[in-house]
């Protein structure tokens, strides 16, 4: 246990957790959320359940993660020695990491595809009908995204088996910062475009009317896959923070940084939305098939093209590597096998879980869960129930069975560090979070 290793640095780990929560669920379904559900009306129910719900539960995932110094299920052991049950929030999350995964990269094998084709100049000219023939094409073919999927999942597994600071840390501080740039570097090209006004009207002025408690669930679920709670992710990542580390303070980061990315992202595309009368409610396919075709019509559209798809894929990147360390952290602690291995052996299993994603959204594909094909199935009910229950059981354990001592020694070092928000922190997860998360529970249909 003592080898383990911590990151090196405060900015890597703040890049790590940043690079964990910002990904696919930025750049891809947060425009696309907002389209669905009313604009900024969405953005502000976000926003506030980001901070009063969200955060909170994060900064008890990431405390319980170097409370524990261990992989999920290690940590609910030690902390919890005689009760077994608790390691079932371990299990949850190690399942949990292999169904996002899974569904995860197939959406990334997309954007590697994407950038491919948009390298060879593939959607120049094209309407949006003729992007939309060529990527049915794409999926029906099935082994197109499998490869890509797979390919993905390799350049992972390479990071992963680079170690946590040579390969984790070190991405994350390069890729983030490159992330940010690329971000900067559409918004100023949509700004121009005949949209953007149209586009700071739907996305700043709210429409109340719009928030319903669906809106609700969809927002509640939606910022916890944003901000890779209540699986473990950030628990795992929180059991390589040195002591010295405050955690409130790099939680405050990575919250800026997630909303402000996913915000920026809504500015990129929804200027190009707008400016060609599309429809903003195209949901998940709003990325794929309308900004390519709308991107192919546009002054230096290419180069956004490309840009826009290796941004998507180094999001998607930094987190899937966040969520593979999840299982990697499990097989080496508890299995006592080497990193590399734990690599492979995890590399095979998401492999074919994958392969059954992708090949589950061919047309007539048996590959279903109830009303719902495997791709579907998997990305709905992680975010929608997997996380939420992983985090009220996470919420439970930290504010009800530790001591309350044991956990404000923690949040703040001991008493070196402000424990000012301390006591609010520990209002809302004792009372609010799971308040919150039940009423949620209660509201959630299929
Ligand atoms: N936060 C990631 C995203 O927004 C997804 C993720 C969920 C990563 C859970 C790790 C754990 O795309």
């Amino acid at each position: 246990m003592e080898n383990r290793g911590s990151f090196a640095s405060r900015f890597g780990v703040i890049a790590a957790m940043a690079g964990s929560a910002v990904g696919l669920g930025n750049i891809w379904k947060f425009p696309y959320m907002v389209g669905e559900n009313g604009g900024s009306a969405f953005i502000i129910t976000y926003l506030i359940i980001s901070v009063l719900i969200t955060a909170p539960v994060l900064i008890a995932e990431m405390s319980l993660g170097r409370m524990g110094g261990q992989n999920v299920l290690g940590t609910f052991r030690t902390l919890a020695p005689k009760q077994k049950a608790w390691q079932g929030v371990g299990w949850l999350g190690l399942i949990t990491a292999f169904v996002i995964l899974s569904f995860y990269s197939v959406i990334a094998g997309w954007s590697l595809a994407f950038i491919k084709e948009s390298v060879v100049g593939g959607f120049m000219g094209k309407s949006v009908t003729e992007v939309t023939a060529d990527f049915n094409g794409f999926i029906a073919s099935g082994w197109q995204p499998v490869a890509w999927a797979i390919v993905f999942l390799v350049m992972t597994c390479l990071i992963a088996g680079s170690g946590l600071q040579k390969g984790i840390e070190r991405s994350s501080k390069l890729l983030m910062p490159l992330l940010a740039v690329l971000l900067v570097v559409l918004v100023v090209r949509s700004f121009f475009l005949g949209g953007f006004g149209e586009s700071v009207q739907f996305l700043v002025k709210p429409d109340f009317s719009k928030i319903t408690p669906e809106v609700m669930v969809a927002a509640l679920g939606q910022s916890f896959f944003s901000l890779s709670v209540g699986m473990g992710t950030m628990l795992t990542y929180g059991s390589y923070v040195k002591k010295s580390e405050n955690i409130t303070g790099v939680v405050t980061n990575v919250l800026i940084a997630d909303v402000a990315i996913a915000i920026l992202a809504g500015f990129a595309i929804f200027p190009a939305v707008f400016t060609f009368d599309i429809n903003p409610t195209s949901g998940p396919d709003l990325v794929f098939l309308t900004l390519p075709s709308l991107f192919a019509q546009i002054g230096g559209g290419q180069i956004m093209s490309i840009l826009f798809f290796v941004l998507l894929f180094f999001a998607a990147l930094t987190s899937a590597f966040s969520l593979l360390e999840v299982v990697v952290a499990y097989v080496t602690e508890e299995l006592k096998l080497k990193r590399r291995s734990a690599v492979i052996v995890s590399f095979v299993g998401l492999a074919i879980l994958a392969t059954l994603c992708a090949m589950s959204q061919m047309p007539d594909s048996a590959l279903r869960l109830g009303s719902l094909n495997l791709f579907d199935a998997f990305d709905k009910v992680s975010s929608n129930v997997m996380l939420p229950l992983g985090g009220l059981l996470i919420v439970l354990f930290w504010a009800w069975k530790l001591p309350k001592q044991r956990v404000q020694e923690e949040i703040t070092n001991n008493g070196t560090c402000s424990g000012r928000i301390f006591p609010v922190l520990y209002f809302l997860l004792r009372y609010i979070v799971p308040v919150a998360l039940v009423i949620m529970f209660i509201n959630l249909n299929f």
